[in-house]
Parts: structure tokens; C-alpha cells; sequence
């Protein structure tokens, strides 16, 4: 794999929301920046030194995967892509659970989408859910130039519609992993109706808990950050769950149900 334009584009895309693991070291050094810093700040991170090289030493694209990433920078909400170093983390956690059944609440062009589809087994299925569906037609060539289209159940409508009606038809506890990403205000829902969907030992993947550090002052926050606290809140003592809560990307949940 040609990881030279990881510099100059990876970057973009990748971490496009918040801070990212290996930022211990701006947590550390530049606390007062962080309730500063923008969601979109880090499209800005490319010449971020460390950044380039946990890339440089770490991703591993699918090669149609990659072609999707450079594809998605070429939109104009790039920076809502999931970030790919997390993204090839979560693959690699469906794998390691031997996943066969995924949701992601939040396609956009279906960089993750692919990730995980990669990961799971010939027979293997993600519902896949989405509203826009220019969004999801930049990603579905590059679904089938992966050869894993026929993995990938891709349902335009609101999300919580398409939740409901996977528990309508009996697939409750039938998933082992999910990946919410989708609206904010939702989150609850989502975490909710996933949590009824996802086996024991199933994984439920909550993206942008941190929402750029808002989080830390909840009551400056419009309804999104309210949301995102709330169920931050709730998570943290939820016995349904083991949890973690990781600062890759722009702020990561696993949500492990017991
Ligand atoms: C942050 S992006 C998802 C990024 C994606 N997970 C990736 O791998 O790059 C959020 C997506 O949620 C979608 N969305 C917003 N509201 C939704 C809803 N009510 N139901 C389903 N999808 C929704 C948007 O169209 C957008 O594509
Ligand atoms: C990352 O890779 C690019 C291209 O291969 C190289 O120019 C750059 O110096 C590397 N950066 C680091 C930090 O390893
Ligand atoms: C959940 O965490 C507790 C300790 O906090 C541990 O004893 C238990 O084994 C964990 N369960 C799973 C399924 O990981």
C-alpha cells in the first residue's frame, strides 16, 4: 500500500472529529485550547507531525477502501468521516468478536460501512442506515469494487425506523456489533433500541461522546452536547453494560452488554 497520500489526505479525513489517541500529549500540554478546539479543527492537524507518523505506521487500507477515503475528501463534509485509524480499530474489534451481524446508525459516504463489512464473514451482514442518499451513492462503487456490496443492507429512511423494524422482525439480540454515528439528539434511541438488538457480548461503538470538549460544559451546549452529556451520563452507570470511553477521533464509547 502507497501510504504517501496519507499526509495530504488521510489526515483530513482521518480524525476529521475532535482529538485523537495519541493527543494524551495536547491534553497534557494544551488543556486550555481544548473547549476551543473546532470539531473541524484537526482537517488543519495534516501537519501534525504525530499524527503522520501513527498513519505512517499503522493504517492498512483495503485498497478500494482507500480509493473511497480520497473519494470522500473530495466532498464537501469531509470532515464528518468517521476517522480512519478508529475505523480500522473497530474492524479490527468486529474481527476479534468474530462479528456476522453489524448495524452502523450513520453511513455518509460508508467509509466505516466498508470497514467492517471487510470484517465479517462471506455471509456475514451490516444494516447500514441512512437518510441522504447522495451521501451513500459516493460509497456504493466502491462497496462492490470491494467485492462486499452483498454484505452491505443499506436502508435510506430514519434510522430509528429501521431499528424498530429489525425488532418488529425478531433480530433482537441476534447483532454483535454497532456503530452509532448518526444524529445527535437521537443518541439515546439509538443506544436503546441497539442495545436490545446486540447479543451478550455484543459491542455498541458510540461516536463523538466528546463533541469537540463542549461536553465539559454541558449548559453552554445547543441540544446536541445536552444529548451527548446525557447519555454520557447514563452510560457511565448503566449495569447493563461494561464500558470505555476513549479520546480517538472526536471521543469514542464502547458500550460491551453483559
Ligand atoms: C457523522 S456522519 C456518519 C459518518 C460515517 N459513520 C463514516 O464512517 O464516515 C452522520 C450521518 O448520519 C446521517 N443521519 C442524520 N440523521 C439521520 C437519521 N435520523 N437517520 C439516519 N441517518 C441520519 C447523515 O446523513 C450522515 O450521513
Ligand atoms: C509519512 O510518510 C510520508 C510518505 O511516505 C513521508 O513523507 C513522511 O515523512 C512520513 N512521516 C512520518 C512522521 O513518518
Ligand atoms: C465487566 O466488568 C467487571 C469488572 O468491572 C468484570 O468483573 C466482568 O467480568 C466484566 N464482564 C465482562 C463480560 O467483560
Amino acid at each position: 500500500m502507497s501510504l504517501q497520500n496519507i499526509h495530504k489526505e488521510a489526515l483530513i479525513g482521518s480524525a476529521a472529529l475532535g482529538f485523537i489517541l495519541v493527543t494524551g500529549y495536547y491534553v497534557g500540554k494544551r488543556k486550555s485550547k481544548l473547549s476551543r478546539m473546532s470539531r473541524k479543527s484537526h482537517v488543519g492537524r495534516k501537519d501534525d507531525p504525530v499524527m503522520h507518523y501513527l498513519l505512517n505506521h499503522s493504517l492498512r487500507e483495503h485498497p478500494a477502501l482507500k480509493k473511497l477515503r480520497l473519494k470522500s475528501m473530495e466532498h464537501q463534509l469531509n470532515f464528518i468521516m468517521v476517522s480512519c485509524e478508529q475505523s480500522q480499530f473497530m474492524a479490527n474489534l468486529a474481527r476479534l468478536i468474530k462479528a456476522k451481524k453489524a448495524i452502523e446508525i450513520g453511513v455518509y459516504t460508508g467509509y466505516n460501512t466498508l470497514n467492517i463489512a471487510l470484517a465479517l464473514p462471506g455471509d456475514g451482514k451490516i444494516v447500514a442506515c441512512d437518510v441522504n442518499e447522495e451521501f451513500t451513492n459516493v460509497g456504493r462503487p466502491f462497496w462492490k469494487e470491494a467485492g462486499v456490496e452483498h454484505k452491505i443492507d443499506l436502508r435510506l429512511q430514519p434510522a430509528v425506523k429501521t431499528l424498530d423494524e429489525l425488532l418488529a422482525a425478531g433480530e433482537a439480540e441476534t447483532f454483535d456489533f454497532v456503530f452509532i454515528d448518526a444524529d445527535k439528539v437521537n443518541y439515546d434511541n439509538y443506544y436503546e433500541k441497539s442495545l436490545q438488538l446486540v447479543r451478550k457480548g455484543g459491542i455498541i461503538a458510540i461516536d463523538n461522546v466528546l463533541w469537540s470538549g463542549k461536553v465539559v460544559n454541558p449548559a453552554d451546549g445547543d441540544e446536541d452536547t445536552i444529548s451527548i452529556d446525557k447519555l454520557n451520563k447514563k452510560l457511565h452507570r448503566d449495569v447493563r453494560i461494561n464500558l470505555s470511553m476513549l479520546t480517538v477521533g472526536d471521543g469514542l464509547t464502547f458500550a460491551f452488554k453483559l
